[in-house]
């Protein structure tokens, strides 16, 4: 049986700039919306050949990028460095700058400063932060600066040592409803849509039929506007640990150290570099050269 063909939107010309409107209209028309991180020029590109809709450069860097346990030791200035990679490999999908730890927590008025560094230094149209209620006043400030916020609810990894871990969320009734709640004064608050992270698929259908705003799920089933991952875990190349909601699309872990053995291979045997990997000089100017060593 052959494989199917798949196409890439790689025609520019008929593609249309995603914005927190479309965005928006998509949910209206019942379309799923497709969202995914990128960390730099090549992942960017590659997400935004391929037609995703909204690119994330997300907090998630700290791990799957510079490799630490969580997400807390990134800093604004290293998001900022990502995403101006970001910027310049993502031209039709909407472009989200993830705020990370402390980088809005302290007050409003940092919350809007470095909101307004990811528009005007790192090339980005959004931001996103995690938290629920106690955010809204953040939230208002960024909004109210004319920067579109995008909330985060339920696993939110800022929180990993509040939550005990890095676990599913909202699995009884009480905080349900305060999710329930805390999901509804984000979009009160002006957000133009929020994700969810590991929660009950039926809770975040409830919320995503509840708000007007696109909910975009991760770990949070099928009932969302939208669906986010975690590029670097769906492409296998973050290969520490795999959540139990990422489908692996590829191995690319693999696929790389199996190109490395090659490569270590080719040089030990001498197979590598190739008469069409070297660079070759005439015969005359060759001889002519030898000629002036022996004069
Ligand atoms: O940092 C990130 O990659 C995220 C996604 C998991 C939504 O916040």
């Amino acid at each position: 049986m052959s494989t199917p063909a798949i196409t890439f939107n790689t025609t520019q010309t008929t593609r249309k700039k995603i914005t927190t409107l479309s965005l928006r209209q998509k949910k209206e028309r019942n379309e799923p919306i497709s969202m995914l991180t990128a960390y730099d020029y090549p992942s960017a590109l590659a997400v935004d050949q391929a037609g995703v809709d909204v690119v994330l450069v997300g907090d998630s860097l700290a791990m799957v990028v510079l490799g630490y346990e969580t997400t807390l030791p990134v800093t604004m200035d290293e998001m900022l460095h990502h995403s101006r990679a970001v910027a310049r490999g993502a031209k039709f999908a909407l472009r989200v700058g993830d705020l990370p730890f402390m980088s809005y927590q302290v007050s409003v008025e940092d919350a809007v400063r470095n909101a307004g560094r990811y528009l005007q230094q790192g090339g980005m149209e959004a931001v996103k932060l995690e938290g629920g209620r106690e955010r809204v006043p953040a939230i208002r400030a960024i909004v109210g600066a004319g920067i579109p916020v995008m909330g985060h609810l339920g696993l939110t990894p800022q929180s990993v040592n509040q939550l005990g871990g890095f676990r599913p969320q909202a699995k009884n009734a009480l905080a349900a409803r305060q999710l329930l709640e805390d999901a509804l004064a984000l979009e009160e608050a002006g957000c133009f849509a929020i994700v969810l992270e590991s929660i009950p698929a039926r809770l975040a259908e409830l919320i995503s039929k509840r708000l007007h705003i696109p909910v975009i799920g991760i770990g949070a089933g099928p009932g969302c506007d939208g669906q986010v991952l975690v590029t670097y875990d769906m492409l296998g190349l973050f290969d520490r640990f795999t959540p139990k909601f990422v489908k692996k699309y590829t191995n690319l872990h693999g696929e790389m150290q199996r190109a490395i053995l090659a490569y270590i291979d080719d040089v030990k045997t001498r197979h590598f570099p190739a008469p069409e990997h070297t660079v070759s000089m005439p015969e005359d100017e060759w001889n002519e050269f030898l000629h002036d060593l022996e004069a």
